[in-house]
């Protein structure tokens, strides 16, 4: 199985669940909507790539007055977006192939996500390819230059190739099945790949794109603290970058 039959099949049923229950509408969640609120007027039409069920930020924007666009690889999550976002224009297709024309969105956004996609510079491409001149394409990555980030990978790796593990993984799925509780997940699939910041930095001087800032998500408040030298983010998890088309 590959990572997109795997995030369209396994992993939107835990995410279905997951979403609203685990994870709630962060405070850092927040700041990034606090964020775009200030930049881009109401009425605008922005695109939510990898949108989910739409909660929180598909969701904050529409109430906003916000004309509001998703795409999700996963027809179970767009099924649920349309469910509780009758006012979210979203549809099923691949953040790699973008399925709206040149210049069309005011912002283009995707959070939480980035980790998820088997080419993020293609993603990246698209999202830009989208957003019309002047406008704000905004994402966040997993630090994969953060020791924490690195710890929990190692572990998934591990978690997924070492024979006692995966024997430890499939007694719980039983009892996931016998408790009708969570999702088994009986793959090798490594679903999610932190990025190395360098790799962003690369892929926008190779597109010429000059007008971009970094933050990120502060470890004391989870507020956007702007930083703009690529040696001095390994302490922080995420990292968020925002291009001026
Ligand atoms: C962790 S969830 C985050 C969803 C949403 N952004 C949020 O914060 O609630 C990751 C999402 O990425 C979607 N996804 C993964 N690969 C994708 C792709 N190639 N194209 C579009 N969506 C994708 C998944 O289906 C899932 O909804």
């Amino acid at each position: 199985m590959n990572r997109k039959t795997y995030m369209k099949n396994i992993y939107s049923k835990y995410w279905i669940v997951a979403r609203k229950k685990k994870y709630g509408f962060s405070e850092y969640e927040k700041n990034l909507c606090y964020y775009i609120g200030e930049k881009i007027s109401k009425e605008s039409k922005i695109l939510e790539v990898a949108i989910g069920t739409g909660f929180p930020f598909g969701d904050f924007f529409q109430n906003r007055g916000y004309k509001v666009y998703g795409v999700d690889i996963a027809p179970l999550l767009i099924e649920e977006c349309k469910k509780l976002n009758v006012k979210i224009n979203c549809k099923v297709g691949d953040a790699e192939n973008l399925d709206y024309r040149d210049n069309f969105f005011s912002c283009t956004y995707c959070f939480n996500s980035t980790s998820y996609f088997d080419d993020l510079c293609k993603v990246i491409d698209e999202m830009v390819r989208v957003t019309i001149p002047n406008g704000m394409i905004i994402f966040d990555i997993q630090n994969r230059n953060n020791k924490e980030i690195i710890q929990n990978y190692n572990k998934m790796c591990l978690e997924k190739s070492d024979q006692i593990r995966k024997l430890f993984r499939y007694a719980k799925n039983f009892g996931k099945i016998i408790l009708r509780k969570g999702v088994p997940d009986w793959t090798n699939v490594i679903h999610e790949i932190p990025i190395y910041p360098k790799m962003i930095y690369q892929h926008l001087t190779r597109l010429n794109i000059k007008h971009f800032k970094v933050f990120v998500k502060s470890n004391e408040n989870a507020k956007l603290e702007i930083k703009n030298e690529v040696d001095f983010l390994d302490n922080y998890l995420k990292i968020i970058f925002v291009i001026t088309k």
